[in-house]
């Protein structure tokens, strides 16, 4: 999708030169085209994103379990709330615009769309490709 283009391009270099070595990058699936441009590095930069500079560890608990004020990240099986089915856009749509009326803010402390595309990634790895959160 054109915007996950524009978001990731500054990962896009090193997403090339690693060769797709990353452990747990796979080839794209059908139903989810977008995930084909998730990189080891992209997870790893979103893990520190998650557990520093975006405080999402603060509600979302540091191994993404959950709080008495937020949903667990880490599904295990439960259903996905605002972010619907759990999928890459949809996490990313979550982070960049919040949930209305809920704690859970557009951007939190200001991170940008980069490093929301970042730490999209590493919510979905943790989900879709056994990533330790
Ligand atoms: C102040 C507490 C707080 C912080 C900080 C916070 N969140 Fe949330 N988040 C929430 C709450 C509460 C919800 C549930 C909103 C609702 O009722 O749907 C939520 C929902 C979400 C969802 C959707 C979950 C689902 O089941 O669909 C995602 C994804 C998410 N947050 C990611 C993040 C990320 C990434 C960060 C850091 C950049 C972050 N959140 C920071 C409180 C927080």
């Amino acid at each position: 999708m054109a915007f996950l283009l524009t978001l990731a391009r500054g990962t896009f270099a090193a997403m090339m030169v690693s060769g797709g070595g990353g452990a747990h990058r796979q080839a794209p699936a059908a139903s989810q085209p977008d995930t084909s441009q998730i990189t080891a590095q992209m997870v790893a930069a979103g893990r520190g994103i998650f557990h520093g500079q975006g405080g999402c560890f603060v509600c979302h608990g540091g191994s993404l379990e959950g709080s008495p004020v937020a949903p667990p990240l880490d599904k295990k099986g439960k259903p996905w709330m605002a972010a619907k089915d759990g999928t890459f856009p949809e996490i990313f749509r979550v982070v960049t615009h919040g949930v209305p009326g809920t704690v859970m803010i557009a951007h939190p402390n200001g991170i940008s769309d980069a490093l929301a595309t970042e730490v999209a990634a590493y919510i979905w790895a943790v989900n879709h490709h056994s990533v330790k959160p």
